[in-house]
């Protein structure tokens, strides 16, 4: 299957890419334009998936689409063989657009639009969540044949982005009443998930959350289900200095006890920042300047950058991220109170305040690591302002893996569909 070709924004690299020192060339050179640039190594994506199934390698990884949906990070995910978390019509129509079998794709959000859930039935996406009494009548009307897994609350002590507050029943009282009343209207319920929080911090939340699906699995069959599915969602760390050592140990002891391979249960997981974030590094630039001063005394430097937060930094609001500057400078320059600003004229666009910073001049670079995940879908070109372009970079071995792989969609929710 060929799917990446080299072109102007693709290239193939000998070695393991260095993107620091790939805008430093571009500095020296002056080969640089003025909008914000991305650096995406689509290598990194590929060694987290060997990552993955080494440290999980009971858990199926169905990548959430929301999380960064650029079209090659899909396709190369597609290829590897990774299954997909979809949240909308949308988000399926886009995957499928890949070649994506429906059987490789969870529709994960327990609150379906009637348009999205019709769509789903139409391209056979059949297993999907719910945590509602409501949820469950409209899909009894709108597809009845839907296999559901019913999504449970169980949240990290500690994450980032907490989701509880939104999605996921009490897995004491409300699940076994949503389970009974599933079963009164005869809809197959095949299943549960959770997702603890995204960011999570609380690596031992999962075996709780772990046991508490037990407990359903074996109340499903105490009322006549057979369920076949657990889905332990997404909250694995993916910045470059993490790793998910400790969840996995925690994971596989909980699914070994649990679950035990033995039995005919699937085990997914919906892993999203996992994935991509180390995969990018963002490198913008500054355009403008000013030195603040306060009873004729210096106080900070501002710099004014080609993108903030409603652009790519829209990651400080909606997923709570705290991004650090890296310049070119050397390590041994005098450091000023310095803080960084977008480029619109809104005084909450702010992308760090009061950072060491060496002095920098207007066009030099400041570069943010760690940059894949839940930036790009969501930021907007607010004060005409430009997203970044993304440049991506894939080292020749893994591309000719890749373009070499025939076996697609590793991975399938429903055995024998
Ligand atoms: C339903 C669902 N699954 C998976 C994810 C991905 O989570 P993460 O990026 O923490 O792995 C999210 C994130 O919000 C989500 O809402």
């Amino acid at each position: 299957m060929k799917l990446i070709e080299p072109s102007n924004n693709f290239h193939v690299i000998d070695e393991p890419l260095d993107a620091i020192d790939v805008i430093r060339q571009r500095s020296v050179s002056g080969n640089v334009d003025e909008e914000p640039l991305y650096l995406c190594d689509i290598s990194d994506i590929i060694n987290k998936h060997a990552i993955w199934k080494r440290s999980m390698p009971r858990v199926l990884p169905f990548y959430a689409v929301k999380c960064n949906d650029s079209p090659i990070v899909l396709q190369t995910l597609a290829t590897l063989g990774t299954g997909f978390d979809c949240a909308s019509k949308g988000e399926i129509a886009m995957v499928m657009n890949y070649g994506v079998a429906p059987q490789s794709i969870i529709y994960a959000n327990p609150t379906k639009p009637i348009s999205h859930l019709k769509f789903a039935a139409e391209m056979n996406v059949s297993v999907m969540t719910v945590d509602s009494e409501f949820e469950l009548l409209k899909i009894k009307k709108h597809y009845p044949d839907a296999k559901l897994i019913l999504r449970i609350r169980c949240d990290a002590k500690v994450s980032q982005c907490p989701l509880g507050e939104k999605y996921g029943c009490n897995p004491d009282t409300e699940a076994p009443e949503l389970i009974d009343l599933a079963m009164s209207l005869g809809l197959k319920v095949i299943g549960i998930s959770f997702h603890v929080g995204s960011g999570c911090m609380d690596p031992p939340v999962y075996a709780k959350a772990i046991q508490a699906a037990r407990k359903l699995f074996d109340f499903a069959a105490s009322v006549g289900y057979h369920f076949t599915l657990l889905d332990i969602g997404g909250g694995f760390p993916g910045d470059k200095d993490t790793d998910i050592n400790e969840i996995a140990s925690i994971v596989n002891r909980s699914i070994d006890l649990h679950f035990p391979s033995s039995d005919d249960v699937t085990i997914i997981a919906e892993p999203g920042r996992f994935y991509v974030s180390s995969a990018y590094t963002l490198a913008c630039r500054v355009h403008s300047k000013r030195e603040i001063h306060q009873n004729g005394k210096f106080k900070s430097v501002y710099y004014y950058i080609n993108d903030g937060v409603y652009g790519s930094f829209n990651c400080n609001l909606y997923d709570h991220k705290i991004v650090y500057p890296i310049t070119l400078k050397a390590t041994d320059e005098e450091l000023f109170k310095s803080t960084i600003w977008g480029p619109t004229c809104d005084a909450l666009d702010q992308v760090c305040e009061n950072v060491s910073l060496p002095q920098l001049n207007i066009d030099d670079f400041i570069i943010f690591e760690n940059m894949g995940a839940y930036t790009i879908p969501i930021a907007s070109p607010f004060n005409g302002f430009p997203l970044p372009k993304v440049e991506y970079y894939v080292q020749r071995k893994h591309l000719e893996d890749i373009n070499a792989t025939t076996a697609s969609h590793e991975y399938i929710l429903l055995r024998g569909n």
